[in-house]
């Protein structure tokens, strides 16, 4: 597989100008994002002029539709305009965390569908396909009329946690029925179970409830919890009510260690003040995100989460889209990569009883 591209057939655009996830990816594949005039007029509008020509190249856009998501959202499909105006080839938009996907449904009368009416405007903005990285459901991909692809950010995440968990316990001794692969809720659970049959983990679920948007009441776990190290893996940790919850309650029956595992750090409302309690209580070992959205200053303080870059994945996918492969064996490097640390912990384990 080639390991760069034409760069003159190739242009790479982000939202911001500098020091964020679509520069470091264009650093990755040696070149720079394409230069962007943007704006806002007095009146709070968008104006935004591309500086380069972009006439029948390959355009990659590296954007969370993150917060604020209306603005981003805004900026991302007047981007798309420009480029279609200005007679792009084909645009890929990369949007490793969609805003709205979580209102994908109406789940009380008088409410809209808005992931739809979102799906519906970057269509008609002009985009030609679309990649997400743990998107709410696997079904949002329905509401798109072009091809889309659903890459699981999480194997990137375990592989890191796998990698600190033998780094700082060199005499570590463990097998996979250590590991419990946990859902903080019922929506989570085909999620963990994708992962858990790869990698050959057991499950279990918490039973959540939600009270209103940013608040959730957590009861039971259904699974078995006590002594093992738990893995919570959510595809979002916004207030931090679910993870928080689901944490304290698995620790309350007897979890080893609990480790969090969530691709999106949107980390909104109460998310400071519940997180910090429970890293101090002790009902968070540690919690890894990744870098689809920018985490809040305030939150770098907070020595135990840990960010996971994912630069060097979407350069892979890049490649392969232009080397005409498969993404999914991309995806599957760090599935086998993580079974492989944990086979390779056994085998430390049996050395030793010899
Ligand atoms: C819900 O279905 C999602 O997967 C997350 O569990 C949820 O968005 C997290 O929200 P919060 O952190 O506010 O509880």
């Amino acid at each position: 597989m080639k390991t760069t591209f034409d760069k003159d057939k190739v242009l790479i655009f982000g939202l911001e100008n500098e020091d964020n996830l679509a520069s470091k990816v264009a650093e990755k594949l040696k070149t720079k994002i394409s230069p962007l005039q943007i704006k806002k007029f007095s009146d709070g509008e968008w104006y935004l002029r591309l500086l380069e020509t972009v006439r029948n190249k390959q355009i990659y856009i590296i954007a969370s539709t993150c917060a604020p998501v209306n603005e981003k959202l805004m900026l991302l499909m007047i981007l798309v305009d420009a480029l279609r105006r200005d007679n792009a080839k084909c645009i890929t938009a990369i949007i490793p965390y969609f805003g709205y996907a979580r209102q994908d449904r109406r789940n009380n009368a008088r409410e809209p569908i808005a992931a739809k009416l979102v799906a519906d405007l970057l269509q008609t903005s002009g985009i030609d396909k679309a990649i997400f990285t743990d998107i709410h459901t696997d079904q949002l991909q329905g509401f798109f009329n072009f091809p889309t692809d659903n890459l699981s950010a999480t194997t990137i995440i375990l592989n890191q946690y796998i990698d600190d968990l033998i780094n700082n316990n060199k005499n570590l001794k463990l097998k996979t029925s250590d590991f419990v692969l946990v859902s903080p809720d019922y929506g989570g659970v085909k999620r963990i179970r994708n992962i858990a049959d790869k990698m050959n983990l057991n499950i279990a679920i918490v039973d959540k409830k939600r009270l209103d948007s940013n608040e959730v009441e957590i009861e039971n776990v259904l699974g078995d919890v006590a002594n093992k190290h738990c893995i919570v893996v959510d595809d979002i940790i916004d207030t931090a009510g679910t993870m928080v919850g689901a944490c304290k309650l698995i620790k309350s029956k007897g979890a080893k260690s609990v480790t969090c595992i969530c691709t999106h750090p949107v980390l909104t409302g109460k998310a400071h003040e519940r997180l910090s309690e429970a890293f101090k209580e002790e009902w968070i070992n540690d919690l890894y995100v990744s870098n689809s959205i920018k985490i809040k200053e305030e939150f770098l303080s907070l020595k135990k989460i840990h960010i996971v870059p994912l630069e060097d994945f979407f350069a892979k996918i890049i490649l392969a889209d232009q080397n005409y492969t498969s993404y999914y064996s991309v995806c599957q490097g760090y599935i086998d990569s993580f079974i492989d640390k944990i086979n390779n912990l056994k085998k430390c384990k049996k050395k030793k009883l010899n």
